[in-house]
């Protein structure tokens, strides 16, 4: 069986210059923790994209920050833009960047079958994300060679292109039928459309194609379906990455949650879930049988 490809997504990192707190968050700090856990668990992936708004205020300290930060996570990186960024600030304060002949910050990275498709979707002045004609026509081109390879293609960007019936859908991708048109068009497989921007975790369907958001680095916010009153919640964690387990035409997302307050129960409790890989079957048959038999001598009469 070949190595499935690996893919981390983190999103919305709204960084300030160091020390900078925002709603009470030092997005830095949770950064730091986002980057370490990444290399520490995720050490072998085979790219880790940052899908937008890396800078809250377009702040060239915050650029410097980011690419200080991201330069001691030891595997390849690309990097988006989302509402928050400014592509003129970005592109003189960032390093390594991924610009296509256009001058947007897009790109794409083949690894393996798969064509991971990046497309720029900020705009400046415009919260709502914009994918232009010739950003449309640039995705037309990158699905051709796609289709021609017989490549399958994830589709990383910043806005969400689907309805999440929230009151961010106001500012999330304008025309998204002009992206789902060429979309279809290209008869190309496309297992995964993945974003952040709204700063929750979603899984569904749109037009037919899977597509996730992650909630990020900064605050989380609660769903806030229509018609509902009072004030939308938001919450500290879990700030969150993506992880994108990639076969063919299959694609798995685990989100990370490496701000997260929920209790660890002791790992004694779960014996049978130390090195798990490196056991045989057999072992873990034991661990069950003794687990039912541990229940059983409970519940029995002694
Ligand atoms: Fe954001
Ligand atoms: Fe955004």
């Amino acid at each position: 069986m070949s190595k499935p490809t690996k893919i981390i997504v983190m999103s919305d990192l709204h960084l300030g210059a160091a020390g900078t707190v925002q709603y009470g968050l030092d997005t830095a700090e949770r950064f730091a923790k986002a980057l370490g856990d990444a290399a520490r668990l995720y050490g072998d992936a085979d790219l880790c994209i940052f899908a937008g708004d890396i800078a809250d205020e377009a702040d060239p300290a915050a650029y410097r920050l980011f690419e200080d930060m991201r330069s001691r996570l030891d595997m390849p990186q690309c990097v988006l833009l989302g509402n928050h960024d400014d592509r003129d600030v970005y592109l003189a304060h960032g390093r390594d960047q991924m610009v296509d002949a256009n001058g947007f910050v897009q790109g794409v990275r083949e690894i393996g079958e798969t064509r991971v498709i990046m497309l720029d979707s900020s705009e400046p002045g415009h919260v709502e994300g914009v994918l232009c004609q010739t950003r449309l026509d640039w995705l037309a081109g990158e699905l051709a060679v796609a289709r021609a390879t017989h490549q399958k293609a994830i589709l990383v960007l910043h806005h969400n292109p689907q309805r999440l019936h929230m009151p961010v859908d106001r500012y999330s991708l304008a025309r998204p039928e002009a992206l789902l048109a060429v979309l279809k068009a290209s008869g190309v497989e496309i297992p995964l459309i993945i974003a952040g921007h709204c700063h929750i975790t979603s899984a569904g369907s749109w037009g037919g194609y899977a597509v996730v958001s992650i909630s990020g680095n900064q605050h989380r916010v609660g769903p806030f379906l229509t018609g509902m009153r009072g004030q939308q919640a938001c919450y500290e964690g879990a700030a969150q990455f993506a992880v994108i387990m990639a076969e063919g035409e299959d694609a798995t997302v685990h989100f990370h949650g490496y701000v997260d307050r929920n209790i660890e129960l002791p790992a004694a409790m779960f014996p049978w879930k130390l090195d798990q890989w490196q056991k045989t079957p057999d072992f873990l048959n034991e661990a069950e049988a003794e687990a039912e038999a541990e229940a059983v001598s409970q519940v029995e009469p002694a």
